[in-house]
């Protein structure tokens, strides 16, 4: 029987301790106006010191797996995507796999930052397609609040980002009831690696580790905004014009586009763009603020949970990020 994949259970897990544009306003230099007005990001999550991208992974994966209905000894494979790992190595897949107690399964960690989670769920639906795996848990997390820029230099980067972490299992599902993933495209275009990186810790410099790194803030995200912006804003809708015509659809056939949560202009340009009605297109970065790789399962989780995506609706998950990387994966829920 040739198989399909499909989401049997989603979950989500944000630090408690909530950090609006207010609080930043005490911190740094910005203000309410400027980060709404150019972000629409309200507030976002910061976990407290001790907490890593693991924790929220797992925290995130029980409730994923409570959803699906399975008992965790079943999962076979662990797909983790973050760019912020507990560790420099190894990644976080290992930490949840023995957080969970699951002896011996394999755990692949994905690199792949904004764009991490569609990419994982393409190598996930691979897998479950060539019947190696049943039960797949990707788990997708990021702790970026503790190395941010917050001075004047880093301001426009460090407003936009959130902790937070989100998890999906994925199964089998029969080709003949067509519930599942339809398709994935993947893209990259590695030129413009320097428009949205992390410099540093990198092996090219000896030492890694220096005063002089740090002085020189190569230890923190850079991004040249309005680069990031205009391919962003050209780069998800080609990844959605390139899963609609693999699956001989129109944008009228999309009941929810979910792109990745990066700034709510760039989501309702990207809407724009692809005509989809803006009532259609999933937004939660004003609570959540930017958490990159998963920022697309919190809003897939939110929306199943709480009834807007129904059974046999068409949905559509695009991300742009650092690499660049996209990509596009269209499911029948
Ligand atoms: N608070 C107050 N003022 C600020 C802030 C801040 N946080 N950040 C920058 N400013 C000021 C600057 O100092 C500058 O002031 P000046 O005009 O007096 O010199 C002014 O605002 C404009 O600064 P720019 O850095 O040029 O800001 P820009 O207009 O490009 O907006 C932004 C920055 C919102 C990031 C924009 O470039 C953008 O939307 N880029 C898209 C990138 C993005 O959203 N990436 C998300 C993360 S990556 C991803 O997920 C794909």
């Amino acid at each position: 029987m040739s198989l399909i994949s499909r989401i049997s259970g989603t979950g989500h897990f944000v630090p408690p301790h909530t950090v609006t544009n207010f609080d930043l306003e005490k911190e740094m230099d910005t203000t309410d106006e400027w980060i709404r007005k150019r972000t629409g990001i309200k507030e976002r999550h910061y976990v407290k010191p001790g907490t890593g991208s693991s924790d929220l992974g797992y925290q995130a994966s029980l409730k994923a797996i409570q959803d699906a209905g399975i008992n965790k000894n079943e999962i076979d494979f662990i797909i983790a995507a973050t760019l912020s790992p507990d560790h420099y190595f190894p990644g976080i897949g290992v930490l949840v796999q023995s957080k969970l107690g699951l002896e011996h399964i394999g755990a692949l960690d994905i690199r792949n930052q904004c764009s991490g989670f569609i990419y994982a769920l393409s190598a996930a639906d691979q897998f479950i397609k060539s019947g190696m795996y049943k039960k797949i848990l990707i788990v997708a997390a990021e702790v970026q609040s503790t190395n941010l820029d917050y001075s004047i230099e880093g301001r426009h980067l460090a407003v936009l980002f959130g902790d937070g972490g989100a998890a999906v299992i994925l199964e089998p599902a029969s080709k003949q009831e067509n519930r599942g993933i339809l398709s994935t495209h993947l893209f990259s275009d590695g030129r413009h690696v320097q428009k949205l990186w992390m410099d540093s810790p990198s092996p090219k410099d000896k030492p890694t580790f220096s005063y002089q790194i740090i002085d020189d803030k190569r230890c923190y995200p850079k991004m040249e905004g309005k680069h990031v912006f205009v391919n962003a804003v050209e780069k998800m809708p080609q990844a959605v014009w390139a899963a609609l015509e693999c699956n001989n659809m129109t944008i009228d056939d999309v009941d929810h586009l979910i792109p990745h949560q990066a700034n709510d202009r760039i989501s309702l340009m990207v809407a724009k763009k692809l005509g989809i009605p803006v009532p259609k297109v999933i937004r939660n970065i004003d609570r959540f603020g930017n958490t990159t790789a998963a920022s697309i399962p919190i809003a897939l989780d939110e929306s199943v949970r709480n009834g807007r995506i129904q059974k046999n609706d068409i949905v559509v998950l695009t991300a742009f990020g650092s690499g660049y990387t996209w990509a596009s994966a269209l499911m029948r829920w």
